[in-house]
C-alpha cells in the first residue's frame, strides 16, 4: 500500500466514491485528505477533451492513427508523439490520456483496426511502450487499452473470446507485457468482452495474477466505459476504477457485498490505494498548447510512416513539371482519422490538392465522393478525360467514414466500387497511374498489378495533405513498412471462418497463426507482406555476425549487421530481425516459420554504412508451453534472419540453443476449443447482451431477463440505452417496472 495514512482515514462512502468515476471523465476528489480529482480524456491520436455534460470536444491537434504510426517502426518517433500529447494534456489540464490502443489485428474487418498497431505483438508492445514513456515523461498518465482480446466490434460488450492459452500468451498478451515491463503505464483499461467465459472486468487471472503478480504492473486498472458488470467482483479481481461515474448504484452494491462477505475491506482498500496512487502520480504544471508546433509534428510523423508499396518504372517521385491529374474528392477532403471515441476536433487540416498545387503542375477532377460509395458514370468520364491531358494520374482513393469505425466491423475489404472502376479504366487506357490510399485498415486492390505506383497513407492526421505531397514529389523519401499483411482476398485471412463468431462465442481457432505467422506457415501468396515498404533509394545488407554459434537459453545473443545506402538519395531503412526454429518439430508444438524478434530504423546518406545491433534473450527463442504454464526454448538449431520484410530475408546465420528447462513430451491435447466453447442457450442475461443488442422492444424480453436488468443495476441499464431520448428512457423504465411487477 502506498498511502496507508490516507486510506486509513477515508470513510467507506469516500472509498466507494474513489473506486467509481466522477461524471464521465474524472476521478472523485477527497479534498479533506488532499486527494485531488484528475481528468482523463481520449486519445489515442490527440486530445478529445469533452467537458462534463457537453458533447463537442475542444479544438486539438489530430495526429496520425495507430494504423499509420506503427508503419514507422520508429520508437523515438512514437516517444516524441507521446511527449507532445503529454504537453497538450498539461495545457488542457487533463491528467491522463486514454491510449495507446493496442489490440492485435486478428481480422482486417475489425472496425477499430485504424486505432490499433499491428498483427505482431513485439512491434505492438515496443511502440506502445515508447508512446507511454513519452506521455508519462510529462507527468501525465496513459491507459493501455483494451486489455484484452477486443479484436472486433460486433457484440463487443458481450462476446466471449475463446482462445487457447498459447495464443493468449504469445499473440494477445505479449504486447501488453512488453509495454508494462518497459514503461509501467499509469493505467490499463480493461475491455468489454469476456475471455474464456469471464468478463475481463472481473478476471482476477488477467487483472491480478498475470498483470500484477507475473508482470509486476504497479498501476491501476480502469474499466472501459460501461464495461463493469458486478462491481464487487471487479474490485476483488483487481479492477480499481469503474468508468464512467456511477455513484448511485455502486454504493449499495459494494456495501451489501461487504456486509455479505463477498468483498472484504482489504480488497476495497487495495483498489482505493491504487486510485490515490494514480492521482498522486499525475504532476500538474502550467503549459502552453503549441498548436502549430504539434501540427508540424503530425506532418513529420506521417512522412516517416507512409508506405510506398509500388513504384514501377520509378514513376515516383513526381517532377515539378510533370503534369499531374489528381482524381478523387479525398484530394479536397482528406480522410485523416477514424470514427468513434478517438475522433479529434482538428486544429487545421492540410488539404492534399492545395499542397500539390504548390509543388507542381496539377489539374483536378472530383471523380468520386470522399464521404460515400456512390459513384456516377459521368463523373468518372470527366476524370478520365482530365487524366488524358496529363502525364500521370494520381488517384486519391480510400474508405469513406461510413465503412469503418468504433462500434461496428466491416463485412468486406473492398474500396468503393467507383474507385476500382476508375483505376482499372485508367490503366486499360494506358495512362500512367499512381494510387494514394487513405484507409484505416487493409483493402484489396484488384488493380495492384496494373497501376504504376501505390502509396499507403492510411489515416495520416491533420498534416496528411503536406505529408502525402512531400512523399509524392520526393521532398521526403518514404521509409514506412507495413505493420499488417495485405492478403490478396479477405477469405485468405486466418480468422475468416471464425469471425465475428455466433454473437456469443468467438473461437480463436487459428490460435497463434495470426497475420504473417499464418500466411508463411501455409506458404500463401499475399498482396503485400508484413514489414514490406519501398524507398527512393536502395540498401545493401551485409556482414551479419552472431556473438555465439552455440548457447544456452539463459545466454544473451548479440547480433550485428551492416546496412549501406547504395542509392543516390538519403533514406531510412527498417531492419527486421526474425528468429526461425529450424529443428525437427515432430512430437513438439508446431511453430511459425519465423517471428519478429527485433527491429531498428536506420538513417543513411548515399554511400553511408551503419552497423545495426540486436540483443536476443530467452524469450526471443521461446514458445509458451501450456502444460507447465511457462516459456520454453526447445533445444535445437535456430536461424537468425535479417530481413527487409518477413518475406525478403537478406541474411541468415544459424545458432544452436540448448534448453535449461524441458517438458515431458506428452501427446498434446488435440484441441483446447472443445471444452471452452459453451452452449449459447446457457448464457446469462446481463445488461449488455440485452439492451445493446436487442433491437425489439423491451417487452419482448423474457421475465428473467427483465429481472436481471432491474436487479443488476437499473442505472447501468439506463446508460445502456445509448442515446435514447429522456422520454423514451422514461417509457422504458415504466415498462420495465410494470413488467417486473407483473412477474413478481
Ligand atoms: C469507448 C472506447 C474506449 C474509450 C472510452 C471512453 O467505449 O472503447 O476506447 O477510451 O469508451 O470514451
Amino acid at each position: 500500500m502506498n498511502y496507508p495514512e490516507i486510506v486509513s482515514q477515508l470513510t467507506l462512502d469516500e472509498k466507494i466514491k474513489l473506486v467509481t468515476g466522477y461524471g464521465s471523465w474524472h476521478t472523485y476528489p477527497v479534498e479533506r485528505l488532499g486527494v485531488e480529482s484528475i481528468m482523463m480524456t481520449d486519445g489515442p491520436i490527440g486530445l478529445r477533451k469533452v467537458d462534463e455534460g457537453e458533447s463537442e470536444s475542444h479544438v486539438s491537434v489530430c495526429f496520425p492513427s495507430g494504423c499509420l504510426t506503427s508503419c514507422s517502426f520508429d520508437k523515438e518517433l512514437l516517444e516524441k508523439m507521446g511527449e507532445a500529447l503529454g504537453e497538450e494534456c498539461q495545457a488542457y489540464e487533463v491528467g491522463m490520456i486514454l491510449g495507446p490502443a493496442i489490440n492485435i489485428k486478428r481480422s482486417p474487418l475489425c472496425g477499430r483496426n485504424f486505432e490499433y498497431y499491428s498483427e505482431d505483438p513485439l512491434l505492438t508492445g515496443e511502440l506502445a511502450a515508447s508512446y507511454i514513456k513519452g506521455v508519462q515523461s510529462k507527468g501525465i498518465g496513459t491507459s493501455l487499452k483494451h486489455y484484452t482480446m477486443n479484436n472486433q466490434e460486433y457484440r463487443r460488450m458481450s462476446y466471449d473470446a475463446v482462445v487457447d492459452e498459447r495464443a493468449l500468451r504469445e499473440i494477445y498478451l505479449t504486447g501488453y507485457e512488453i509495454a508494462v515491463k518497459k514503461s509501467q503505464p499509469y493505467t490499463l483499461m480493461c475491455s468489454y468482452n469476456l475471455v474464456n467465459g469471464e468478463h475481463t472486468s472481473e478476471s482476477k487471472r488477467l487483472l491480478t495474477d498475470i498483470l500484477r503478480d507475473e508482470w509486476g504492473f504497479k498501476g491501476a486498472v480502469i474499466s472501459d466505459w460501461g464495461a463493469v458488470h458486478y462491481r464487487d467482483k471487479g474490485i476483488a479481481a483487481g479492477l480499481d476504477l469503474e468508468m464512467p461515474g456511477n455513484q448511485w448504484a455502486n454504493k449499495d452494491f459494494i456495501k451489501s457485498a461487504i456486509a455479505e462477505g463477498s468483498l472484504t475491506i482489504d480488497e476495497l482498500d487495495t483498489c482505493v490505494d491504487r486510485i490515490v496512487t494514480l492521482v498522486k502520480r499525475v504532476k500538474k504544471r502550467p503549459a502552453v498548447f503549441e498548436f502549430d508546433k504539434d501540427h508540424d509534428l503530425t506532418r513529420r510523423i506521417a512522412e516517416e510512416s507512409i508506405v510506398l508499396l509500388k513504384n514501377r518504372n520509378d514513376i515516383l517521385p513526381l517532377k515539378p513539371d510533370t503534369k499531374v491529374a489528381v482524381l478523387g474528392e479525398f484530394a479536397e477532403k482528406p480522410r485523416i482519422q477514424g470514427g468513434g471515441s478517438a475522433f479529434i476536433n482538428c486544429y487545421a487540416v492540410d488539404v492534399t490538392l492545395e499542397e500539390m498545387k504548390k509543388a507542381g503542375s496539377v489539374i483536378y477532377s472530383k471523380a468520386f465522393p470522399s464521404d460515400s460509395d456512390k459513384w456516377d458514370r459521368s463523373e468518372l468520364d470527366k476524370a478520365i478525360e482530365c487524366a488524358k491531358t496529363a502525364d500521370v494520374a494520381v488517384v486519391m482513393a480510400g474508405l469513406p467514414d461510413s465503412y469503418e469505425s468504433e462500434g461496428f466491423d466491416r463485412t468486406h475489404i473492398h474500396l468503393p466500387e467507383g474507385q476500382n472502376i476508375l483505376i482499372l479504366e485508367l490503366t486499360e487506357l494506358g495512362i500512367p497511374t499512381v494510387v494514394v490510399l487513405q484507409n484505416g485498415a487493409v483493402v484489396d486492390m484488384p488493380w495492384a498489378d496494373a497501376v504504376d505506383g501505390i502509396v499507403e497513407a492510411y489515416l495520416a492526421g491533420e498534416g496528411s495533405g503536406t505529408a502525402i505531397t512531400n512523399i509524392l514529389y520526393g521532398a521526403v523519401n518514404p521509409s514506412g513498412k507495413l505493420a499488417e499483411t495485405f492478403p490478396r482476398k479477405l477469405e485468405d485471412n486466418p480468422s475468416f471462418l471464425n469471425f465475428p463468431g455466433d454473437g456469443y462465442n468467438v473461437p480463436y481457432a487459428e490460435s497463434i497463426y495470426v497475420g504473417y505467422r499464418y500466411y508463411q506457415k501455409k506458404k500463401m501468396d499475399v498482396l503485400f507482406p508484413f514489414g514490406f515498404g519501398l524507398s527512393y533509394t536502395s540498401f545493401l545488407y551485409d556482414n551479419l555476425k552472431l556473438s555465439k554459434k552455440n548457447m544456452l537459453d539463459t545466454d544473451v545473443l548479440s547480433v550485428s549487421v551492416d546496412i549501406t545506402n547504395t542509392g543516390e538519395v538519403s533514406g531510412k531503412e527498417i531492419v527486421q530481425l526474425y528468429v526461425s526454429d529450424h529443428g525437427d518439430q515432430s512430437g513438439r508444438p508446431q511453430r511459425p516459420v519465423r517471428e519478429l524478434k527485433g527491429f531498428e530504423k536506420v538513417s543513411l546518406e548515399p554511400g553511408e554504412t551503419k552497423t545495426v545491433t540486436f540483443e536476443l534473450d530467452k524469450r526471443s527463442f521461446a514458445y509458451y508451453e501450456e502444460r507447465i504454464s511457462d516459456w520454453i526454448v526447445p533445444s535445437t538449431e535456430y536461424y537468425i534472419e535479417i530481413g527487409a520484410s518477413c518475406e525478403d530475408i537478406r541474411l541468415s546465420e544459424s545458432v544452436n540453443v540448448e534448453a535449461t528447462k524441458t517438458v515431458p513430451l506428452k501427446i498434446r491435447p488435440d484441441t483446447v476449443f472443445g471444452e471452452l466453447l459453451r452452449d449459447p442457450r446457457t448464457q446469462k442475461y446481463t445488461m449488455d447482451n440485452l439492451i445493446n443488442q436487442q433491437s425489439s422492444g423491451i417487452s419482448s424480453f423474457p421475465p428473467e431477463a427483465i429481472a436481471a436488468l432491474m436487479d443488476h443495476n437499473p442505472i447501468r441499464g439506463l446508460r445502456n440505452f445509448g442515446n435514447e431520448s429522456a422520454e423514451r428512457v422514461e417509457e422504458i423504465m415504466y415498462e420495465l417496472k410494470t413488467l417486473v411487477h407483473d412477474t413478481e
